[in-house]
């Protein structure tokens, strides 16, 4: 992209906001032209004072070569890219986050994002830490509520009370597993597989979930080619959204319909390569999206045993594979569709 020749009052605008932003921000054309650096970051990379718009990222001190590296690469794959980058003592060692700005034809210019990792609670360690420290004392518990419940004469009314710690910490052993999904990254084994199969092995798994009264119902699309992805996390994704609907038709008839197809007129650039986009509905005739519930945020959830971490686990392995998961009220009335696009 070519520098901008005029400043517009938005372009104006926008580098004052990333000059008030406190966080040490880039703006970087799709090129690897750095369009503005703002104050924060300026101060962060030691260039305060010396303006470095309009040359190559590539030529800053130091970061130059691995940041060049993360736009590039959130240019060809059109996904934000995140690495570490070192900037010696004092400063140690930056996150840095690259976040493609997107328009219909592509990508516009990419805004970097640094991070200081050090002095910071490294929110991610720390989740990771907590759940591995969770999860010894929580199998000796449980060990111990089973030996309990096996000294236990068959009909002693004690039994609910070891029931109920296995239970427990069954559930918080869900919990901490998930949150270290969360953390971990995640390494994908990309095979070609057939969808349908693939959805399912995950109905059949799902049917118990169902409420009395409700059945699921596909819609396949029969001309769907195989699909690269990793079929242990995609079948996560797609139990989650089922799981998600079967909850919302509690108490309800009716069915909960997968439909399968390809995405009309939408694209991808993944890997260098433009590729259609697969699209797996999950629709319910639940009530619909609940208001004060923020979506694909951590804990944010409306049920009483909900983690909120189904929808932000999904998400994330959608993105892992360069495509994209949203929820949304059904438009003609009643009940909510989740949409997971993969490319094909
Ligand atoms: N199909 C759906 N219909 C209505 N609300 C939904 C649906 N799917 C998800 N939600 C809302 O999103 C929240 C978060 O979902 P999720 O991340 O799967 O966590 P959890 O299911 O543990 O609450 C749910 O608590 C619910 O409020
Ligand atoms: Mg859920």
């Amino acid at each position: 992209m070519a520098p901008p020749r005029r400043k517009s009052r938005g372009g104006r605008l926008f580098r004052e906001a990333l000059d008030a932003h406190p966080g040490p921000t880039l703006l970087v054309s799709r090129a690897g032209t750095v369009l503005h650096v703002n104050a924060a970051a300026e101060e962060l990379l030691g260039l305060s004072g010396s303006r470095f718009g309009l040359r190559p990222v590539a030529a800053l001190p130091r970061t130059g070569v691995a940041l060049a590296e993360l736009v590039a690469r959130s240019v060809a794959e059109r996904v934000s890219t995140q690495g570490e980058i070192d900037l010696g003592p004092p400063k140690g060692k930056v996150v840095a986050t690259a976040a493609p700005l997107l328009k219909r034809s592509g990508v516009r210019a990419v805004v970097v994002r640094l991070r200081e990792a050090q002095g910071r609670i490294d929110l991610e360690a720390l989740a990771a830490g907590l759940a591995h420290e969770i999860k010894n004392p929580l199998a000796g518990l449980k060990g111990a509520a089973e030996l309990m419940g096996d000294e236990l004469a068959a009909g002693s009314p004690l039994r609910v009370y070891t029931e109920l710690i296995a239970r427990e910490a069954k559930r918080v052993d869900g919990l901490v597993q998930s949150l270290l999904d969360l953390t971990r990254p995640l390494p994908l084994e990309l095979r070609p597989e057939n969808v349908h199969a693939v959805i399912d092995d995950v109905l059949l798994l799902a049917k118990g979930l169902l409420p009395r009264g409700v059945a699921f119902e596909r819609r396949f699309d029969p001309s769907l080619p195989e699909v690269e992805l990793d079929r242990d996390s995609v079948q996560q994704v797609l139990l989650n959204l089922v799981k998600n609907a079967a909850e919302a038709m509690a108490g309800r008839q009716g069915a909960v319909v997968i439909e399968t197809g390809i995405a009309p007129g939408m694209r991808v650039r993944v890997r260098g390569r433009t590729r259609q986009l697969l699209r797996i509905a999950v629709i319910d005739q639940g009530p619909g999206l609940p208001e004060g519930v923020e979506l694909f945020t951590p804990f944010a959830t409306d049920k009483p045993r909900g983690t909120g971490l189904g929808l932000v686990i999904s998400r994330r392995i959608a993105e892992a594979h360069g495509g994209r998961l949203e929820l949304r009220d059904r438009r003609d009335g009643g009940g909510a569709e989740a949409e997971l696009l993969l490319p094909l």
